[in-house]
């Protein structure tokens, strides 16, 4: 008889564990869900669910841009309002609450209205944004491009500039901006791009590092765009470096993202933060200097002592940083 009650009680005790275990996984399984946003709370692109979502039409396509654009300016830019004598800054408490400040819109188009409308080269773009077509679903992501975006790829730009100088490369490659590439199972406009000037016998003019900026972007659509652009057959790049200037705080992040050549996976291979903890306070960079592999540019080895692995020192990147705080905080 006692033995029976110890055997209900373990067993009681053991069920009792079990669930306070799943139970607290649960919790803080659904609080990273909230925090990050992830596979599970993306749509088909890896934007947040609440992106707007039209259907391509050529003729109001350019309203629809100017009005979202409008929108996510309203959005980033806080109001000042003012009750009991106390001003407080609106959009700034609502930017905290919501996560869904995206710099994203949305387009179903299929793949020959695409075509015909995109890839024409007669038709030049006049409306700041980059764009990413996914042919399997049909859709067009719209990156509505801000001044921070642009600044980042500049600044980006002159950094590479002034690291290849001292070695005689700054002609030796090609900058291609924003040129629409054809990707792995669409076409994709980078935020800027380099390759090399000369590349190996039957090798094709493409970008072999590519930067992507972004100011809300989540890591699943990162990771989409990583994979189109480093994927060995249709994206034949081999860095992908990944810039994101956190709106809510004095943050950057740089990741390197790596395709090294047959056999290997994609992979993450630096994160550098660059922090401004509080105001006034000495900006911290973890994990740099920023380094972009030499041959992974140039498709082909360095011929030392002159030519080396590309190097952008933490005070450049703490320049850049600076730079586009000085953006974000001042309008
Ligand atoms: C360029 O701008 C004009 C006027 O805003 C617009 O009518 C035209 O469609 C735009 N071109 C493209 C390619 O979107
Ligand atoms: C291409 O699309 C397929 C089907 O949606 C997907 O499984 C695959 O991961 C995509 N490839 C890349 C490189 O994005």
């Amino acid at each position: 008889m006692f033995t029976a009650f110890v055997w209900a009680i373990t067993l009681v005790a053991r069920y009792a564990i079990f669930y306070m275990i799943s139970y607290s996984l649960y919790v803080l399984l659904n609080a990273h869900a909230m925090s990050e946003l992830n596979e599970w709370n993306c749509g088909p692109e890896g934007l947040p669910l609440s992106v707007r979502r039209y259907t391509y039409r050529k003729e109001d396509f350019p309203q629809i841009i100017d009005l979202e654009r409008e929108r996510l300016y309203r959005s980033l830019h806080p109001i000042r309002t003012m009750t009991n004598g106390i001003y407080h800054d609106g959009n700034l408490d609502s930017l905290e609450e919501s996560e869904d400040v995206v710099e994203y819109v949305v387009f179903s188009i299929d793949t020959a209205t695409y075509n015909r409308d995109f890839l024409d080269p007669n038709t030049e773009p006049n409306l700041s944004i980059h764009t990413t077509f996914d042919r399997h679903i049909n859709s067009l992501a719209v990156k509505m491009i801000l001044h921070e975006h642009e600044e980042l790829s500049i600044a980006l730009e002159s950094a590479m500039g002034d690291a290849l100088g001292p070695m005689g490369l700054e002609r030796s490659i090609y900058h291609y901006g924003s040129t629409t590439f054809s990707v792995a199972n669409g076409s994709k406009e980078p935020d800027a791009a380099w390759g090399p000037r000369r590349t190996p016998p039957g090798t094709p003019r493409r970008p072999t590092v590519v930067v992507e900026t972004a100011i809300t972007e989540t890591s699943a659509k990162l990771r989409r765009d990583v994979g189109r652009w480093l994927d060995p057959i249709d994206g034949l790049a081999k860095i992908v470096l990944a810039l994101k200037a956190d709106r809510r705080r004095p943050k950057i992040t740089i990741e390197r993202w790596q395709y090294t050549g047959a056999n290997t996976e994609i992979e993450l291979v630096q994160t550098i933060e660059i922090i401004e903890s509080s105001p006034g306070d000495e900006v911290a960079v973890n994990g740099g200097p920023l380094l972009i592999p030499f041959h992974l540019l140039f498709l082909r080895p360095a011929e030392p002592p002159r030519e080396h692995d590309i190097v952008i020192d933490e005070q450049e990147l703490k320049d850049i940083a600076q730079l586009i705080w000085e953006i974000q905080l001042s309008d």
